[in-house]
């Protein structure tokens, strides 16, 4: 059993990932910053003796070299970051913070202590626009349109060198809209909040056509426990994710009649895109992590119908939960 140091613990994937981590037996100690995450999302994990919520800035290495020692950590998983890519459109330094300082962050205090086993939670945004195209890992001209999947390519790239210079064995995921049980941002938390204040009308950002692949948190955390684990030499680079994809037209029905709401107006903003940086649809090459023995559990379509099962807008209540696997 390890003692392990979670960055953004406290946020959406963060916090299913300290419960998993917690659950195999490990000692987890959670670093957030509370702009996105909240205490309320590890309220299951605090009574876990094993468990140590910290609320620090993890841009600062100098703390993270001290946590790393005083807690005896030997192994990181880096998922602190700017999630709201919205938000950051409008302040891009929000991404150079909060996404790419904290991994500088991170690999530094990793360089200073010595620990060596990282996993860092990357994105389908370091490809940029590739509407036509199977992405890989190895696909050349990476070009990110956001500046989150700017400072995420920045991170990764960062990451490879520290890895070369320090013998890190690293684990990166490029994941691709996660969702599931407390989900805090993205489209089904949008639409969701929305039909709450207006059960008549829903805005749709962009026309509705947008088309990507949903991977389910909990698919993705039973991943990332087994792959982290695996061993490895250097950096290694991973897409995660599924061959299908969901339109957000489809969620928006989905959403409707999980709320029980008929005749509801579609008012669309219009443009491919629902806002400048958001990548309007793509499609993962999953070859290489089948090749290592994954397979993706759900389809899109099940992983938003397990989501809109799992969250009890006051709306849904009284409504009962059909199978998410229809
Ligand atoms: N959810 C997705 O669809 C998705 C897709 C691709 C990649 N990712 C990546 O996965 C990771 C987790 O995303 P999430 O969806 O759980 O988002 P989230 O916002 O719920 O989690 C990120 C957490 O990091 C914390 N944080 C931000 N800046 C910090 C700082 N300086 N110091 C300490 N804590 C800080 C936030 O408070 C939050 O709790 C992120 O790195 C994100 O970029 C998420």
């Amino acid at each position: 059993m390890e003692n392990i140091l979670v960055t953004g613990g406290a946020g959406f994937i963060g916090s299913h990932l300290t419960a998993r981590l917690l659950a195999d037996g490990h000692k987890v100690v959670a670093v957030d910053d509370f702009t996105l995450g909240s205490k309320e999302n590890v309220r299951d994990c605090l009574g876990c003796g094993r468990f140590t919520l910290i609320e620090q800035d993890a841009g600062d290495p100098g703390m993270l070299e001290n946590l790393i020692n005083k807690y005896g950590i030997s192994r990181i998983y880096h998922l602190a970051a700017n999630s709201d890519i919205r938000m950051s459109a409008r302040c891009p330094g929000i991404d150079y913070e909060k996404t790419f300082r904290t991994t500088y962050s991170v690999a530094e205090a990793m360089r200073r202590t010595g620990v060596k086993k990282l996993f860092f939670a990357s994105t389908s945004a370091v490809y940029g626009e590739k509407e036509g195209e199977k992405l890989a890992e190895d696909a050349g001209g990476l070009a990110p349109v956001s500046y989150y999947g700017g400072a995420k390519l920045a991170s990764e790239a960062f990451l490879s060198a520290y890895t070369h210079m320090n013998d890190f064995e690293t684990l990166v995921f490029r994941f691709p809209n996660v969702i599931g049980p407390g989900l805090t941002h993205g489209v089904v938390h949008d639409f969701i909040g929305k039909l709450e204040k207006n059960p008549e009308e829903l805005e749709i950002l962009g026309d509705g056509t947008q088309r990507k692949p949903y991977l389910y948190v909990l698919d993705l955390v039973d991943a990332i426990a087994d792959f982290s684990f695996r061993e490895r030499r250097g950096m290694e680079i991973f897409n995660i994710g599924t061959d299908t994809a969901t339109t957000v037209k489809e969620i928006a029905d989905l959403t409707c009649e999980r709320l029980g709401l008929k005749d509801v107006r579609y008012a669309y903003t219009g443009g491919r895109s629902g806002w400048k940086g958001d990548v309007p649809s793509f499609q993962y090459d999953l070859s290489k992590i089948r090749a290592a023995g994954w397979e993706p559990p759900r389809s899109s379509r099940e992983a938003v119908k397990a989501t809109l099962k799992s969250i009890k807008p006051s709306i849904a209540d009284g409504r009962e939960d059909e199978d998410c696997r229809q």
